[in-house]
């Protein structure tokens, strides 16, 4: 399952905003409309918006325009997933080195789009172990193959351990207000054949305390480098209810979701996003008229309620910010 391609000079997203009533691939050859794509979560995910504005910046490379225009545009569509930022940087090197000509360009987006699908079998392979049989996973918001350019962080953990033939349930919290868990999450384990229970966020505590839950696993946005994540709003209650409960959580992300220069989560800029998306639900209003909503996009789950950090390159544990360190210098040897 996939939900970026490219073909022909052309980039194709599945529009994440539709699903699961109705599956549109949207083409784009001009980079703007890419920026707004991402901004609008036409794609979305931390590591999927990182591949997409790889692309777009090839986009801008085949039309001859500004390529630190084009950066300056995408980097401002969303300010926490740190692979955003990641991903332009990476294709600014590149560009610099080959004169911003656009074949070497797709080349180096194409390598950033099969790398991360190796980070996610990878994750996928090293998180396994943590899933005990007979898990009931709970996860929040979607962190799957179509936040990712294919199989998954969190859900690669859990594809994982199904293709071990693990017998699994996944939880799938709804996570509102843009129902990333029960339209997203849901959608794509259904199609996987993978057993899906989708339940309201304010069940968590009842479903934890009754003992439906044997383990989280979820995604990450950027990691800071003490470990502390931001994640979908709502991951900081989960982590603070499996502590009360005892329930082992889990992070599962590639290292190009850490970010070293962030030295702690009070640093990780958290994008608030429009009142509408609480105000109404499809179009029908649920809140009064003039009563202000909050809507910060994403939380902070501070590093000491993380049982584990799961990477590309195998399990992290506390302390966090001496792993991290080591799992960069053993990379970068
Ligand atoms: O606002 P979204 O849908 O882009 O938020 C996505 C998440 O919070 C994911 O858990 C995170 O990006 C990890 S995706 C592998």
């Amino acid at each position: 399952m996939d939900a970026i391609r490219w073909e022909g000079n052309t980039l194709y997203l599945l529009d994440q905003t539709k699903l699961p009533v109705t599956e549109v691939w949207l083409p784009y050859t001009d980079y703007r409309p890419v920026a707004d794509a991402i901004r609008t979560m036409v794609v979305r995910g931390a590591p999927a918006i990182g591949v997409a504005a790889a692309y777009a910046y090839c986009l801008a490379a085949l039309a001859g325009e500004g390529l630190d225009e084009a950066k300056e545009t995408l980097a401002a569509s969303r300010p926490t997933a740190v692979n955003l930022f990641w991903a332009l940087e990476r294709m600014e090197r590149k560009a610099k080195e080959c004169g911003g000509a656009a074949e070497p360009l797709i080349a180096e987006a194409k390598a950033i789009h099969a790398e991360d699908v190796a980070m996610c079998r990878a994750m996928g392979a090293h998180g396994a172990a943590v899933v005990p049989e007979h898990a009931r996973i709970l996860t929040h918001c979607n962190a799957g193959a179509l936040a990712t350019a294919g199989y998954g962080t969190a859900l690669g953990v859990v594809r994982a351990a199904f293709e071990n033939r693990k017998n699994i349930r996944v939880i799938a919290d709804e996570t509102r207000p843009f129902l990333q868990g029960a339209r997203l999450t849901a959608w794509e384990l259904q199609r996987d054949g993978i057993p899906v229970t989708v339940a309201c966020d304010n069940a968590c505590a009842s479903l934890m305390s009754r003992g439906f839950v044997s383990l989280c696993v979820v995604g990450a946005d950027r990691i800071a480098a003490n470990g502390d994540t931001a994640n979908k709003i709502g991951t900081l209650g989960v982590a603070i209810l499996a502590r009360h409960y005892g329930i082992p959580f889990y992070v599962a992300a590639p290292l190009s979701t850490i970010d070293r220069s962030t030295p702690d989560g009070k640093h990780i800029p958290i994008e608030e996003r429009l009142a509408s998306e609480v105000t109404t639900i499809g179009s029908t209003r649920v809140t009064p008229e003039g009563v202000p909503v909050f809507n910060f996009a994403f939380d902070v789950t501070p590093a000491d309620l993380i049982t584990g950090i799961i990477t590309d390159k195998g399990l992290l544990t506390a302390p966090y910010d001496a792993a991290i360190r080591d799992v960069f210098a053993r990379e970068e040897q």
